[in-house]
């Protein structure tokens, strides 16, 4: 039953190939399968892609499956779709009708089952509510809230019309809801009063108020009824949800729209203080996220899927939206932590819903080692056949620990690297083909011309470590940076003109495989979280006792990187244990508890090269290693660098 293991001693250096019985019934069954469909996918991408799309519903069929101009890409040319009517009426009108689209559970334990019938029946009546309120096609609509199913429904409501949505987070604080406001130009938000976390309400609308105060151009807030916690309604702006659907009808034509509409914006961090505004549109996007469920999860009617991502980032949006609805396929939707009541909630839930299909990341994984075997083996977790991993790169310990722990040893685990800007998983085994070793994501997808480069544009000899490009265009990549297109060219498409660079560094083995080694650029990767240094530098010296800061990853076992500050203090501040929490808080309300340094040193000065650029690179150095190695005679100056040291190591 196990799925078989090369002869090496060491398990994290085993080869684990494919088990037998699922292989045999996956829809990619060897090594040899997957790679001749792939050479043939990268010699006539269009071909493999159009075949895909043939299998959603068009409204009008496209003349043009590419139209290329680099960096500009638009897929499906003149075809015309309706996402959400993929996603949902599809399989209301067919056999899948009375099937659960949606089992909810929230933290405090109330259940709901929504069948795609149903599910039709809520989106439809939300996109009448949507359309009542004033909001069109092309409008932007905010999305503030916890994991509900509305969430999923307000989403979908927006493409049924047209509407652009914008999620963002339920952990960001209002500061990121107003730049996002700003930046996309929303007409409204969809929020909810709050939604519970560790036995806790975390009051949202109070939230979207505070920002509201500084954006007027919102007509209007729609409101969930969650938790039922205090909150103030503006009149003539604010309205419940559940009031407005109350008086709308259940039926709702959709209508077509072009493929390259936008479907949604979704800010992630880069390397400068402001967010980007990625911005993916309609049939392309669809195509990505449905193929890459049905191969890489091998999704199938009777399978149960579960992915424990959060819709405010973008693996909510493929693969808990968009990916599984359009496969029609059954999934698990859970609102709060994987603690609450303790750490067996995860499994108790796999039991009682007969999980098949079970996605996370390995910042939980980790979490859960730590909380001990005992709780998973509480728990029956034979139902589940594959595993997946997404978020950073999966340590070998973590990788081992999920395949026994929770695989009980035979199911595959997809190890899938991905970003918010390629829309879609990348680079993943799949499962029924590709024999994996721990941490390492394998292969490309089909149609993926991934490669990894050195600073000359040659490709990579084997092990040897260099950037992770694209060679060729694939339909669900960010069109663009959400207007400034200027901007989307030279952070993606300049290292390489031509070429996608993904920003993360990797190298490839003997056999193709790819190691994704991390960010190259100043993004670090918190619990699978993407953040900016920037943003977190420019949240501290807004703070009036900041006068710089400067920010670094340092490794963390739990949470992949942590974040730490460096600040220096305006002249009449001092350094005290008050202050550091202070900044501490500062950090999290301006942006979010995700931002929070871990650890901020007040310091004299900090590290400058002579032109006055911070060495931010020592900076990691030292709060890693605890040390500097190389040479730092180009320093201001070096003190700055010793004493530094001293405060790090604690004097030593
Ligand atoms: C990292 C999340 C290694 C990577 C879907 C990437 C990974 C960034 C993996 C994107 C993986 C994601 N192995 N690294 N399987 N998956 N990453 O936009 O650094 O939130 O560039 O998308 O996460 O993060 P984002």
């Amino acid at each position: 039953m196990s799925s078989k293991k090369s002869t090496s001693a060491d398990p994290a250096e085993a080869t684990y190939k494919p088990d037998k019985k699922f292989a045999k019934k996956a829809r990619i069954s060897s090594l040899s399968e997957y790679q001749e469909l792939y050479q043939e996918s990268i010699r006539k991408p269009q071909k493999f892609w159009a075949k895909e799309a043939k299998e959603l519903q068009w409204r009008k069929p496209w003349s043009k499956t590419l139209k290329w101009d680099p960096p500009f890409a638009e897929w499906f040319t003149g075809g015309e779709l309706n996402v959400c009517e993929n996603c949902v009426d599809r399989h209301a009108e067919g056999p899948r009708k009375n099937k659960a689209a949606i089992i909810w559970e929230g933290e405090p334990g109330d259940k709901r089952v929504i069948t795609y019938a149903q599910l039709k029946r809520e989106v439809s009546k939300f996109a009448n509510v949507l359309e009542k309120n004033g909001i069109e096609a092309g409008d932007r609509v905010l999305i503030y809230m916890p994991m509900v199913p509305e969430a999923a429904i307000a989403m979908l409501a927006c493409a049924r019309i047209g509407a652009v949505h914008n999620v963002v987070f339920g952990g960001f604080a209002a500061d990121a809801i107003l730049d996002r406001l700003e930046d996309s130009g929303a007409v409204a938000v969809i929020t909810a009063d709050g939604g519970w976390r560790r036995g806790k309400v975390i009051p949202l609308k109070p939230t979207v108020d505070d920002a509201l105060q500084r954006f007027s151009k919102v007509r209007r807030v729609i409101v969930l009824n969650r938790c039922g916690n205090d909150i103030s309604m503006q009149e003539g702006r604010d309205v419940w949800w559940a009031d407005e659907m109350e008086n709308v009808s259940a039926q709702h034509t959709a209508k077509g729209f072009d493929s390259e509409h936008p479907l949604f914006i979704l800010y992630t961090s880069g390397s400068t203080g402001k967010p980007k505004g990625i911005l993916h549109t309609s049939g392309g996007y669809l195509t990505g996220t449905y193929a890459t469920c049905k191969y890489i999860f091998d999704m199938r009617d009777d399978d149960v899927y579960w992915c424990t991502a959060d819709v405010g980032w973008i693996t909510g949006h493929s693969y808990i939206v968009y990916g599984p609805l359009a496969n029609g396929v059954t999934q698990v939707m859970y609102e709060g932590a994987p603690n609450f009541p303790d750490f067996g909630r995860f499994w108790q839930m796999i039991e009682e819903y007969g999980v098949t299909i079970f996605y996370t990341a390995p910042t939980a994984i980790r979490a859960f080692i730590k909380a001990g075997d005992a709780f998973p083996a509480k728990y029956d977790l034979s139902s589940l056949r594959l595993l997946g991993s997404v978020g950073e790169p999966i340590n070998p310990e973590a990788w081992l620990w999920y395949h026994e722990h929770i695989g009980g040893g035979k199911c595959p685990i997809v190890d899938t690297w991905w970003q918010t800007e390629t829309g879609a998983i990348m680079i993943s085994p799949l499962p029924g083909a590709t024999p994996c070793k721990p941490g390492t994501a394998t292969l490309p997808f089909f149609g993926i011309d991934a490669a990894v480069l050195d600073d000359a544009g040659n490709e990579c000899k084997p092990n040897e470590d260099g950037r992770l490009v694209i060679r060729q265009p694939w339909p669900s990549m960010t069109r663009t940076l959400y207007k400034d297109k200027a901007r989307f060219k030279k952070v993606y498409w300049s290292d390489y003109p031509g070429f996608y660079t993904a920003g993360d560094g990797a190298r490839r083995d003997k056999k193709g495989n790819f190691w994704i080694i991390g960010r190259l650029d100043d993004v670090l990767n918190v619990s699978g979280h993407r953040l900016g240094t920037a943003e977190i530098e420019s949240a501290l010296v807004a703070h009036h006792a900041v006068a710089e800061a400067a920010v670094v990853g340092r490794p963390d076992d739990l949470k992949g990187q942590a974040v730490a500050a460096f600040v220096t203090l305006k002249t009449g501040y001092e350094e005290s244990p008050e202050l550091v929490v202070e900044l501490r808080n500062h950090v999290a309300h301006v942006i979010g508890a995700i931002a929070k340094p871990d650890d901020v040193y007040c310091t004299a000065a900090l590290p400058k090269t002579r032109s006055g650029k911070i060495m931010r690179r020592l900076l990691k150095e030292l709060v890693s290693t605890g040390k500097i190695s190389g040479n730092i005679t180009t320093l201001e100056d070096s003190e700055v660098i010793t004493s530094l040291q001293k405060k790090i190591t604690g004097g030593s």
